[in-house]
């Protein structure tokens, strides 16, 4: 049987978060999807995620997240990694690091599939092996699962690359995460997995991988440190479909997407009265972040 699953690149803040609300269901519904995967490192205010914003990607569609460099930075995530088995942590930190590397699902029509989740080595913090890490996980997930779709969140294309080699004919799909920016190289290789260096971006992309054009070009002419606000203009739901057989495991197809989304209408304006009963009255989360240098 045809398996469908859509893998969406970095969900980043608010406004990604709203492009997925607006893209998603019109791509579940056009292409009879069995399972979406969704990189979620940047969906908390641009850097890391928290609980409840699990529970909205979740509630939107999204059957596994996994995650990347940023894993940590919302510490509240953490019992979150160490209880569900539905967002993931890169395989290849230390034993000791909260969460789990890689999870066997089931999806809605009955298939099982596995989720792997790795962190490339090159101008990225330290972390075991990836190629090492993988080829373990393979070995455990044997007969569980034909399906194995790995997210390699790496920064170099060369490492993506040489991933891609590696795991060809032996997981269903690899696709590249972290650099925001969508590449144009997505093939299925010869022995049957399909891939992408990089699935893009699902946010704004009126910027600089997310954040605002205006902060990032201060900062990189006058030299002097700002806060990076996340951007908002033009949204775009950014990554990959890819058509597998459920015999087989292997890819038949592998398309990129990006799905332009009209951002929602603003809210209208508060009236200033007391704050709602169950309402705290405090101002959301700003959207800022304190880097762009590890997207
Ligand atoms: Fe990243
Ligand atoms: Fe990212």
């Amino acid at each position: 049987m045809e398996f469908r699953t859509l893998v969406v690149g970095d969900i980043v803040a608010k406004a990604g978060r709203q492009a997925l609300a607006g893209g998603l269901p019109v791509l579940l519904k056009a292409h009879a999807i069995d399972v979406v995967i969704a990189n979620g490192e940047n969906a908390a205010g641009g850097s890391g995620i928290t609980p409840s914003l699990f529970d909205e990607l979740r509630a939107l569609g999204v059957d596994c997240v996994t995650l990347g460099d940023h894993v940590y930075r919302k510490k509240e995530v953490v019992p979150l990694l160490a209880a569900s088995d539905r967002i993931l942590r890169p395989a290849n930190l230390p034993d000791e690091a909260v969460g789990r590397g890689w999870t066997v699902l089931e999806s809605q029509s009955g298939f099982p599939f596995a989720v792997i989740s790795l962190l490339g080595r090159t101008f990225m913090k330290p972390a075991a092996c990836p190629f090492h890490a993988v080829d373990r996980i393979l070995a455990e997930i044997g007969d569980r699962a034909k399906l194995v779709f790995v997210d390699f969140h790496a920064e170099a294309t060369s490492d993506k690359i040489a991933m891609g080699w590696h795991l060809d004919g032996r997981v269903t799909a690899l696709c590249g995460t972290h650099t925001h920016v969508q590449t144009a190289d997505e093939r299925v290789l010869p022995k049957g997995t399909a891939y992408i260096t990089d699935l893009g971006m699902t946010g704004p992309h009126e910027g600089v991988l997310g954040r605002k054009k205006e902060k990032v070009l201060s900062a990189l002419i006058t030299g002097m440190p700002t806060y990076f606000d996340v951007a908002t203009g033009d949204l775009r739901l950014q990554g990959a479909l890819v058509t597998a057989d459920t015999q087989t495991g292997l890819a038949a197809a592998i398309g990129r997407v990006s799905v332009p989304v009209a951002p929602p209408p603003p809210p209208p304006p508060k009236k200033e009265a007391a704050p709602a009963p169950g309402s705290s009255g405090a101002p959301e989360e700003p959207e800022v972040a304190d880097g762009l240098d590890a997207p």
